[in-house]
């Protein structure tokens, strides 16, 4: 009975130690811990903090894109490892943005993101714009919604900002 009653009273403790204790938490626990409080719940944006996150992987379809979405501080500075980082954008791009994610999508690994952390963005709001600009033109001529075919995407390649 003693016995019991001890292993409970253990394994309520071993249940309130804190979160970043645990290891290899699954990425949807990463996402609450580390990115909901700007993006929100269902990564719907929160006015005035963070964009969206529902339908981001149309950065993919930048030239520098994919790097830009690991580059970003609240990434980038997180104090999640670089598994951890890849782990959760794999699941951020495949939870919010499954419609709009590139046919042959390939998942961020940890070297990949160690790299790209390396590398920090002088001048964001600007970086940001102009891949903004170049998605819009690419997908100019579609309707830009989410039953748009990824008509066309990899099958040239794409164009440089000089191109036109
Ligand atoms: C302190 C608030 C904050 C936190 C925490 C945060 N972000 Fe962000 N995030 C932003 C802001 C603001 C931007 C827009 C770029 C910028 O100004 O930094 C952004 C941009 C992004 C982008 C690029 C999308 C775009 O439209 O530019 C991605 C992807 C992203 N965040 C994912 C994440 C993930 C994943 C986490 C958790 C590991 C996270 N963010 C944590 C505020 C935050």
């Amino acid at each position: 009975m003693r016995t019991k009653i001890a292993a409970v009273a253990l394994g309520g403790l071993l249940l309130a130690l804190p979160a970043a204790l645990a290891r290899a938490e699954p990425p949807q626990k990463l996402y609450e811990l580390n990115c909901w409080g700007c993006h929100g719940a269902n990564g719907e944006g929160v006015k005035d903090t963070a964009p969206t996150l529902v339908g981001v992987a149309k950065f993919l379809k930048a030239p520098g894109g994919r790097s830009y979405l690991i580059e970003v501080p609240g990434v980038s500075y997180s104090k999640l490892s670089d598994a951890e980082v890849a782990a959760v954008m794999n699941w951020v791009l495949g939870n919010f943005s499954k419609q709009n994610l590139p046919a042959g999508f390939t998942p961020y690994t940890a070297a990949e993101v160690k790299r790209y952390r390396k590398i920090h963005l002088p001048r964001l709001a600007e970086t940001r714009k102009h891949l903004l600009k170049e998605i819009a033109a690419e997908s100019a001529g579609d309707s830009g919604g989410r039953d748009a075919p990824p008509r066309g995407f990899g099958a040239r390649p794409l164009a440089s900002s000089t191109a036109r």
